[in-house]
């Protein structure tokens, strides 16, 4: 596989805009600790998100919602403490940032600071450009998130597609909106992939697509999707490793060989 023509050591806002201009997707995955953050740094990851997600994928909650400030912090600071190229954005969880642009910047330096993160992510569109205008004003990188936000999934009726018919355009006003007030990157989640494509074209800061096909500037996909952890595989995600059957196998192993005492071996044991 050839070098792409962008290859920063260190990637930064502004190689995400020149990789938009030079049509080279922008590849992202979740991460939400150290080892894993390692593995997605030396295979080449531009962006890692730590995600909210983290709550339905590691921590068994039924949404994003319980997530917490103080729960998301500690994996924010694993991921970025260990340096390496990827840029490192921290998600705002739910309840951190809706009140008032003050309650925005409060949570983002907090991300800044404690978590060591780069940029940070939150949900919505002209209900929250108060907080972006906010958060842009104080120096701090944003990355918007506009059609299924998971923390809307109970307004929005569960996990829907968003942005068919009118709701198209008004995506659209928003994510013009978010560009406006000073968003670097736009995650599009599960739109119809022609809306996806136009927003992409109208737009001159990148798109980053997940369930919103390939006309976006970038995909990002939840890390355990991709290793097949997931019991329950979303349509918009794809296994590209059996790591949940690798595990498996290894736990059940493991377990035979201690009940039949053939773990631990000589090898494994300090002599006298
Ligand atoms: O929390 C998350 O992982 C996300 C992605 C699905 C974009 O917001």
């Amino acid at each position: 596989m050839s070098e792409p023509a962008i290859a920063p050591k260190r990637v930064r806002v502004h190689h995400l805009r020149q990789m938009k201009a030079a049509g080279q997707p922008i590849a992202m995955l979740t991460a939400y600790d150290a080892l894993t953050a390692a593995i997605f740094d030396e295979a080449g990851i531009d962006v890692l998100l730590v995600g909210d997600s983290m709550g339905d994928n590691l921590m068994g909650y039924a949404t994003t919602l319980p997530v917490t400030v103080e729960e998301l912090l500690p994996h924010v600071r694993a991921v970025a403490d260990r340096g390496g190229r990827p840029l490192v954005v921290a998600d705002l969880p739910f309840g951190s940032y809706e009140v008032s642009p003050e309650q925005a910047v409060t949570t983002a330096v907090r991300f800044l600071k404690e978590g060591r993160a780069h940029a940070v992510k939150f949900e919505g569109g002209a209900r929250v450009l108060p907080q972006v205008r906010a958060v842009t004003g104080a120096g701090i990188a944003f990355m918007g998130h506009l059609g299924y936000t998971p923390q809307s999934v109970h307004s929005l009726g569960g996990p829907r597609v968003q942005g068919r018919g009118d709701a198209g355009d008004r995506l659209l006003a928003d994510a013009l909106a978010l560009q406006e007030a000073g968003a670097f990157a736009i995650v599009l989640e599960v739109v119809p992939a022609p809306l996806a494509q136009r927003v992409s074209e109208a737009l001159e800061i990148p798109t980053i697509g997940i369930g919103a096909g390939a006309g976006c500037d970038g995909q990002v996909l939840v890390w355990t999707d991709v290793a097949g952890l997931t019991p329950r595989m979303p349509k918009l995600a794809k296994a590209y490793a059996d790591v949940r059957g690798a595990l498996l196998g290894a736990a059940r192993e493991y377990a035979a060989e201690v009940r039949a005492r053939a773990f631990p071996a000589e090898e494994h044991t300090h002599p006298e």
